[in-house]
């Protein structure tokens, strides 16, 4: 008698986990589709994020992506709520702190301000992520 084997049976996750590494392009290490954005953290671009308190600001996705702890990745709107400014972001102690006039802005979903609404304080908008082994999705919408 042939001994069959069963295949194991994966999550609804794991399925889908795989399917989207097999989907990111290797050379980027990202894809964005349906207003949502991948990112394989194990790619050499975003390495930087395997440190707790380093980000990343990716423009491609108008996005910075902080690491806060070992389990937790945080993504914000990387435009400037004070005047729209995208690019002079620094981070130190819980506050993204933009370089253009020096206003700094939580993290903590504090008093949400909008991009480019002439507030120098305040909250910077977040977007939903979720991060699974070394795959994290964002959720732009
Ligand atoms: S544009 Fe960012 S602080 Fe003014």
């Amino acid at each position: 008698m042939e001994e069959t084997t069963t295949p194991p049976v994966l999550s609804e996750e794991e399925t889908n986990y795989q399917n989207i590494l097999e989907s990111i392009d290797t050379e980027n290490g990202y894809l964005i589709a349906d207003k949502k954005v991948y990112i394989h953290l194990n790619h050499n671009s975003f390495s930087s994020l395997q440190t707790e308190g380093e980000f990343i600001n990716f423009y491609e996705a108008g996005i910075l992506i902080l690491r806060i702890n070992e389990k937790k990745i945080g993504v914000y709107d990387h435009c400037c709520p004070h005047r729209g400014t995208i690019g002079s972001w620094t981070y130190h102690n819980k506050e993204f702190r933009c370089g253009t006039h020096g206003n700094y802005f939580n993290i903590n979903g504090d008093r949400v301000v909008q991009c480019n609404s002439n507030s120098s304080s305040g909250g910077l908008r977040s977007f939903q992520s979720n991060l699974y082994k070394d795959l994290l999705t964002v959720n732009l919408s």
